[in-house]
């Protein structure tokens, strides 16, 4: 079986859905403190319970014959992190080291890691690949990135198999419209607009146009969720064939949109007009995120099925038919 910890988040539980449609068994771990139970589908065993819990994750451990380990669950609010950062130590770095320690106690050593474009701060390249310098400038970045140092040591030392996934900006929705995104409070972009489009939001704020960019906001790479979930997929196959991994990859679409560009394509698959205030910049954005993701592409043959048109149609739908997400 998979263990999916964090599996009723946003990423993990499209991964669990696309994981379960191509007949692996999952257990999702989840302590529900951002994800939502009616997220899981029903077909994964659901376990409530922290992940640095070690009754919990020893339970899970010596119930269920686990294969891998599909590690989603962290704190991800880059502002909450400066402000509150132990709080993004403790839940993304030190709870990530218990679930290593039972998961290698168990001799389970196939473990598949969400880390960030955060990671790389404000990179000084157009196009980001693995080997451009890592620099986050905040607390959540910075605890990605430790993470990423700890598994490598791990290894070193216990022959820990492993594929770390950066992720640039995820977005949209299951095609089915059953599942989507549902932050509270919500700060990304797409499901902003979309709120506001629905009427739930007087209007959206712009951080920032004075960017050095070509209409002065920020760029962004947005990928769907569901060619996230997919790379999740092959890079399990990959672990799953190989005991002695090692990978880092970029998941983007290779291609950067601007804050402005994202609200003329909500306006144009929405049909419907939004109001649109300038703000002032947010701290720790920086200019422009791309990735290049040809070393996924090139070693797993994964490739991004959605364009920007589709996601934000897939996460239309999704905020049309669940104007209060997953509450019922
Ligand atoms: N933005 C606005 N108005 C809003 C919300 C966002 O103008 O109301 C802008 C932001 O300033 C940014 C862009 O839209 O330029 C995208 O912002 P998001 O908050 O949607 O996404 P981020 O790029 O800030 O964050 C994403 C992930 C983080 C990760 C980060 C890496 O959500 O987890 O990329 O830089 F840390």
């Amino acid at each position: 079986m998979i263990l999916v910890v964090g599996g009723a988040g946003y990423i993990g539980s499209h991964s669990v859905r696309e994981l379960l449609d191509q007949q692996y068994q999952v257990v999702v771990l989840d302590n529900l403190s951002t994800g939502h139970r009616d997220a899981v589908d029903s077909r994964a065993v659901f376990v409530e319970g922290n992940l640095g819990d070690l009754e919990v994750l020893n339970h899970v451990f010596s119930t269920y014959q686990i294969e891998a380990v599909m590690h989603f669950a962290a704190n991800s609010l880059v502002g909450e992190s400066v402000i509150n950062p132990l709080k993004y130590y403790q839940n993304n770095v030190s709870a990530t080291l218990t679930l290593l320690e039972v998961m290698l106690q168990h001799d389970v050593k196939k473990f598949i890691f969400s880390s960030t474009a955060a990671t790389y701060g404000i990179p000084n390249v157009d196009l980001i690949t693995e080997g451009t310098e890592t620099n986050p400038i905040n607390p959540y970045g910075q605890s990605k990135l430790m993470v990423e140092k700890v598994i490598h040591d791990c290894h070193l030392a216990y022959g820990l198999s492993y594929v770390v996934l950066r992720y640039f900006n995820a977005a949209g929705a299951h095609v089915t419209g059953e599942i989507g995104e549902d932050h509270t409070p919500e700060s990304h972009l797409i499901p902003i607009i979309l709120q506001h489009l629905l009427g739930q939001r007087e209007n959206i704020t712009v951080f920032g146009d004075d960017y050095s960019t070509h209409d002065g906001t920020c760029i962004r790479d947005y990928i769907h969720i569901t060619d996230l979930a997919e790379a999740h997929i092959l890079s399990l196959k990959s672990l799953l064939e190989n005991n002695q991994l090692t990978e880092t990859y970029n998941l983007g679409n290779g291609q950067g949109y601007s804050v402005k560009e994202i609200i003329e394509m909500c306006e144009k698959v929405t049909g419907i007009k939004a109001n649109v205030i300038i703000g002032d910049r947010r701290p720790g954005d920086p200019a422009s995120l791309i990735a290049s993701s040809e070393k996924i592409y090139n070693n797993l043959h994964w490739k991004t099925k959605y364009n920007l048109e589709e996601i934000i149609q897939t996460a239309w739908n999704w905020h049309k038919n669940n104007p209060i997400g997953f509450q019922k």
